[in-house]
This record gives structure tokens, C-alpha cells and sequence, in this order.
């Protein structure tokens, strides 16, 4: 396991005298300080965005549970993935340099990799979507950083069934069998922030008319309450 989340320091523990002004904590600890990958070239876990290493020290609010910064496979609970996702969202200073929204594609890039949880960070120009989609059976939740999203709602046959507007400072969990599109269809960017446990599993799309997909969606579901549909290779892409 990797170390919990750390604490400031405490003014004298180093020696120091006590009238001297603490140093700042850092956002991880010195030993997760190493460059982003994905898993699939080997590299340990957990990664983290360039972002989150190259100035810590401005950062003194240690926001990140130890169970999302785990080496060892595990699940975390549907609250801590909201608390995870409105931290990230609460800190500009983390998504504000990196965020773009481009006209000619959705925007989006992964902000941590663990073993039990990833952090997407998404930029939505307006009249962007994603697909209809499920989460592959994991748990998930997302927290608008800035603007509005509307999420709509389906059932386990890809019919929707409930549209929910998603505002500045909103957050909202999903459950294994969640299914969903998610929509810029304001006039304004929007920024959300998501998060995935466990992580890295393959996202399912409403099966279409194609020939392929309509074989696909006789496939049994690979997780549990998931619905039958088309497979994805690469997880995170549309979430
Ligand atoms: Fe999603």
C-alpha cells in the first residue's frame, strides 16, 4: 500500500524553531513523484498527470484518500468517488493550466492512475456529447468544475428514461449498471472532472444498426447489471 494522503508539517518536527513558519505540505508524497503512463507500458502505478508534480509546493491542502492512491486492485465506495471528484474540481490551480476546449473534438486527458481509481479531467465545447454508454461495471462520478452538462439517463435497453441538468460545483455518482450520454447543449465550455473504480474497465456503447455492433450486442455483458453492447478497447475515451 502506498502511504496515506500527507498532513502539514508541524512546526518544530524538524528541528526547526517553532517561530519559524512551516513548509507548505506537499500535494503526494515525494516517492509518487514520476512521469504519467498508462499501465499498458508497464509502469507502476499510480501515475499522475504532470500537472500534479511540477509545482506541489503550491498546493497545501492534502485532498487524496490512500485507499485512490493504492498499488494493490480494489473498489472504492461511491462517496469517496464524489469527495474525489468535487476536490479535484474545488482546486483550479490543478485543472485550470491543463484544460482545453477544442471546437473540432471533446478535450479530455487522465489526471490519476491507481489501482483502485482514475481521475478524468474533460473539456466540453458547446453541442459536444459522448455516446450513449455504460462504465463496464464499475462505479463512477462526476463533478462540474465549471459550466453545465446534462447527463441523460437509460435503462438497461438503452432507452432513456430521465435528463438531469449538472451545474458549476454539481456532483453525482453512477452506479455498475449506470448508462448514460452526457452533453454540452449550453451556449457556454464546460470542465467536469470524473472519477472510475476499479479503473481501466472497457466502457460498452448502444448497440447501432451496424452489422457488427448488432453481433456484439448478442455478446453476454462482461460485468455484472452491465447491458448487452458494443465493446470498446480503450477505456476513458468517452466517459
Ligand atoms: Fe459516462
Amino acid at each position: 500500500m502506498r502511504p496515506a494522503a500527507r498532513v502539514a508539517a508541524s512546526p518544530g518536527a524538524d528541528g526547526r524553531s517553532r517561530g519559524s513558519p512551516p513548509p507548505p505540505a506537499a500535494l503526494f508524497p515525494a516517492d509518487m513523484v514520476a512521469p504519467f503512463a498508462s499501465t499498458a507500458l508497464g509502469v507502476p502505478v499510480p501515475l499522475l498527470h504532470p500537472v500534479l508534480v511540477a509545482d506541489p509546493a503550491r498546493h497545501t491542502e492534502p485532498f487524496l484518500p490512500a485507499e485512490c492512491l493504492s498499488d494493490e486492485p480494489g473498489t472504492v465506495d461511491l462517496a469517496t468517488l464524489r469527495d474525489l471528484t468535487a476536490a479535484f474540481a474545488g482546486v483550479p490551480e490543478i485543472w485550470r493550466p491543463v484544460i482545453h476546449h477544442r471546437s473540432d473534438r471533446r478535450w479530455y486527458t487522465r489526471l490519476l492512475l491507481s489501482a483502485t481509481v482514475e481521475v478524468w479531467l474533460i473539456g466540453w465545447y458547446p453541442g459536444q456529447q459522448t455516446e450513449v454508454h455504460d462504465h463496464g461495471g464499475a462505479l463512477g462520478a462526476l463533478t462540474v468544475a465549471e459550466g453545465r452538462v446534462t447527463e441523460d439517463r437509460y435503462d438497461r435497453n438503452w432507452t432513456i428514461t430521465r435528463v438531469r441538468e449538472h451545474v458549476t460545483g454539481s456532483s453525482v455518482g453512477f452506479g455498475a449498471a449506470h448508462v448514460h450520454r452526457v452533453a454540452n447543449r449550453g451556449q457556454e465550455v464546460a470542465t467536469t472532472i470524473h472519477a472510475y473504480s476499479p479503473p481501466e474497465l472497457p466502457m460498452r456503447f448502444a448497440p447501432t444498426q451496424d452489422a457488427a455492433d448488432l453481433r456484439a450486442a448478442t455478446v453476454p455483458p462482461p460485468a455484472v447489471g452491465a447491458p448487452a453492447g458494443r465493446d470498446v478497447a480503450s477505456a476513458g475515451a468517452a466517459r
